[in-house]
């Protein structure tokens, strides 16, 4: 059989062989949950974060990273070297092992970031965790607003409330349902724990925190009271 260059060429390229751009295999790796070697994870770095010039209308629990390569430290000054901060994320949200420097999918990673980094020098940004939570009763919530705010902030890992349809894994707990079950009397606040400090301070997890910069406490209970809790 006789098969043109023209058709080839559609298929595996013509002539030599065919090199992808670094930063091309690194945007699919930003998409690929299985960047991480933990069989059990489902997010990739972009469930929290955008890499844009314009990004969507979100509310990441990550920062953009558009720039992030000229940023004089990450994670509001918590880390002071790239792949440190990736790491962090890799080892506490993903439970893959840490990436190191060298090995092809960190640098392509990095090749991905750098081509999305055309400013320098670039502003630290802020991270302000709220330590003491409390199950913010005192806000009316405004549950069209609180929609609206979930849908940018919680559906992609949650998908719907009460059914959990569309969710990103069965590990994502059914809200406001599992909450409940658990915790009848202290729903609200376990809720507002889980959102301002994720995984950490002894709750444990894998969800991210939600910074006062991505979050208002208004917005929280607009949240709330929209999945009915
Ligand atoms: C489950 C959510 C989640 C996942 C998945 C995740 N991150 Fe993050 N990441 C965060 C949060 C929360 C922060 C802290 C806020 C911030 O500094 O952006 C953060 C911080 C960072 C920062 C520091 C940004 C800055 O300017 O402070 C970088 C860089 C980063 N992540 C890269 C990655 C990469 C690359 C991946 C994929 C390997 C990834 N993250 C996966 C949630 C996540
Ligand atoms: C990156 C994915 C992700 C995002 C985004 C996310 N969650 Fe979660 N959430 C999880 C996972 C996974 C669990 C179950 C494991 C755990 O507890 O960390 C969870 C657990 C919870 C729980 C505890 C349920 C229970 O009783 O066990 C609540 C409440 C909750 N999330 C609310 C929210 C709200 C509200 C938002 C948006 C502001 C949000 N989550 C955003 C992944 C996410």
């Amino acid at each position: 059989m006789r098969v043109s260059c023209t058709a080839l060429v559609v298929l595996f390229g013509c002539g030599g062989t065919q090199t992808v751009p670094a930063a091309t295999l690194g945007e699919r790796q930003f998409s690929n949950s299985s960047l991480s070697t933990s069989p059990f994870n489902a997010a990739s770095c972009s469930t929290c974060h955008q890499v844009a010039k314009s990004p969507l209308a979100r509310n990441d629990p990550g920062y953009n990273l558009y720039n992030v390569v000229h940023r004089p430290a990450l994670w509001g000054g918590y880390e002071t070297r790239l792949i440190d901060a990736i790491n962090y994320c890799m080892t506490e949200f993903m439970g893959g092992r840490a990436l190191s420097p060298d090995e092809d999918s960190a640098r392509e990673l990095y090749e991905y970031l750098a081509a999305n980094s055309p400013d320098a020098p670039s502003p630290l940004l802020p991270l302000t965790v709220v330590k003491n939570v409390t199950a913010l009763t005192n806000l009316p919530g405004d549950k069209t607003h609180g929609k609206d705010v979930y849908d940018r902030s919680c559906r992609r890992c949650h998908g719907d409330p009460h059914t959990g349809n569309g969710r990103l894994s069965t590990k994502v707990s059914i809200i406001p349902e599992d909450t409940l079950a658990v915790f009848p009397t202290i729903a609200r606040q376990v809720a507002v724990e889980k959102v301002r400090h994720g995984k950490f301070f002894n709750i444990g997890g894998i969800m991210p925190l939600y910074s006062i910069e991505v979050l208002s406490d208004q917005e929280i209970a607009d949240i709330l009271d929209y999945v009915g809790f």
